[in-house]
């Protein structure tokens, strides 16, 4: 295959490189081009056709239905490795091993205290606050509590602020969740693994000694595992462009729970759940709510369907639709919006308007069958998305800042008004 293209543009042609990544995908490196063109550029929005950087963390194939982290099939890992291990391979490259994973536990447990401060913070938002602005908010906070931004020349730095972070974001998280229910605010417990504990502190009544319900934890890892990245979506990408301007890991983090909490992206999680709501309330009306997401004069979309790249069945949505069916058995739920989920899902594979745009359920369509299960409040499920994502934006950023990235900076192309004199307010 080639390893060149030609553009030619006013009777010149240019040459390009192509690179070929590991996983034979090819992009035209274009960073000669503005210079060899005389100030011609490219324009894609929302980046359809064009590659922000080349990363060794995730692999998807959109078309084939894969992904893969450093290699490892998310069907291997969702059903043989645990949270902590995936978001160890993800940040540092490998599986650990026993010794490496303890440790790691236990560098994060030393940092699981949260300043008591920051609850000055919390206390200052209302009870109607949405959790993922709140933990937006506090994210932000923890730089002012441990203000050494990261040298990444330093491993023990970077290290450091790591651990940091995935000790002291599920207790914020957690501490969103209770300040919503009015209950106070859970430590958490040392002596329980990094799912368990997350778990305790968003559910452990103050009254009560807390019980680990394996089911219940088994089927939380697992969610957490199959959301832990997918290299350059829009959070991804927003954490990598703040972390480009070598603003620290904790705002860039930050950023993207902004960018994460839109309905088009992680919001979407919470928007299928209010949608199948809303058809059972409609006498579960499916045909209906297509014939809406079908209608170009109708802003409403089918939520939970469709992706950027996945134009095959989303895997993470086969291996959830499964274990959805399996924890609503283990825990003796019925919920009727998961038959309406089936029928809708069943309904689009078989309609034209959907097959033809390639649009399958993806990763959000069943997660919040088996949040709601779980006794997940609906305006926490971004929440758990961005728990589970944690892991892969301190790997896509730590990436980054080790391959010394240039600042993100793209071009535009100007349709505003010509060059024109000012005026007097007096003669407009
Ligand atoms: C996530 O990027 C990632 O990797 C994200 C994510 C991750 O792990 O980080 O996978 C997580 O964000 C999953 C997506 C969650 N969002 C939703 O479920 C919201 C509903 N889906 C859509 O809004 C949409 O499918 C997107 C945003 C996910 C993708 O949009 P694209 O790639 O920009 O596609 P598009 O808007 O150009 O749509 C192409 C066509 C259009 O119709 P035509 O103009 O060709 O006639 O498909 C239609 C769209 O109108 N379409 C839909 C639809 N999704 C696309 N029509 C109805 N319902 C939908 N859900």
């Amino acid at each position: 295959m080639a390893d060149k293209a030609t553009l030619t543009i006013d009777g010149q042609s240019i040459e390009f490189p192509v690179i070929t990544g590991s996983e034979n995908e090819r992009a035209i490196n274009i960073k000669t081009l503005r210079g060899a063109s005389g100030g011609v550029t490219t324009i894609d929005p929302g980046y359809k056709n064009t590659g922000s950087c080349e990363s060794a963390i995730t692999f998807l194939d959109g078309e084939k239905g894969i992904l893969r982290y450093r290699g490892y099939a998310i069907e291997d890992l969702a059903e043989k490795a645990d949270f902590l291990e995936v978001a160890y391979s993800l940040i540092f490259g490998e599986l650990p091993t026993a010794d490496q994973l303890e440790k790691f536990h236990a560098d994060i447990k030393a940092e699981s205290h949260v300043d008591e401060d920051m609850k000055k913070i919390l206390d200052g938002f209302p009870k109607s606050a949405h959790p993922m602005g709140v933990l937006s908010a506090l994210t932000s906070a923890l730089i002012a509590f441990n203000p050494n931004t990261v040298n990444v020349d330093s491993e023990e730095e970077m290290y450091s602020a790591i651990v940091k972070l995935l000790a002291k974001f599920p207790v914020l998280a957690a501490w969103a969740m209770r300040k919503k229910k009015s209950q106070p605010l859970d430590y958490g417990d040392n002596s329980l693994g990094y799912v368990e504990n997350l778990h305790k502190m968003m559910f452990a009544k103050p009254n009560e000694e807390y019980k680990v319900d394996r089911a219940v934890i088994d089927a939380l890892d697992k969610l957490l595992i199959l959301h832990a990245d997918h290299e350059q979506n829009c959070s991804t990408s927003t954490v990598r462009i703040v972390g480009s301007s070598h603003a620290g890991l904790f705002a860039s983090i930050s950023a993207g729970i902004s960018a994460l909490w839109g309905p088009l992206h992680g919001g979407a999680n919470q928007a299928v759940i209010e949608m199948l709501e809303a058809i059972k309330e409609d006498g579960g009306d499916t045909k209906k709510y297509m014939a809406k997401a079908k209608d170009k004069a109708d802003p409403f979309r089918l939520m939970g369907f469709g992706h950027r790249v996945y134009k095959n069945f989303d895997p993470r949505a086969r291996i959830i639709k499964v274990a959805a069916d399996d924890v609503l058995g283990q825990l003796g739920i019925e919920d009727p919006v998961l038959e309406i989920a089936k029928g809708l899902e069943k309904e689009a594979l078989s309609d034209p308007y959907f097959v033809d745009r390639k649009l399958y359920p993806n990763v959000d369509f069943y997660s919040g069958i088996i949040y709601r299960a779980l006794g997940i409040p609906v305006e926490m499920f971004t929440v758990m998305f961005a728990l589970g994502r944690l892991p892969g934006w301190i790997a896509q950023w730590k990436e980054m800042r080790e391959r010394k990235e240039p600042i993100g900076r793209p071009r535009q192309i100007y349709i505003g008004e010509n060059l024109r004199d000012f005026k007097a307010v007096s003669d407009r």
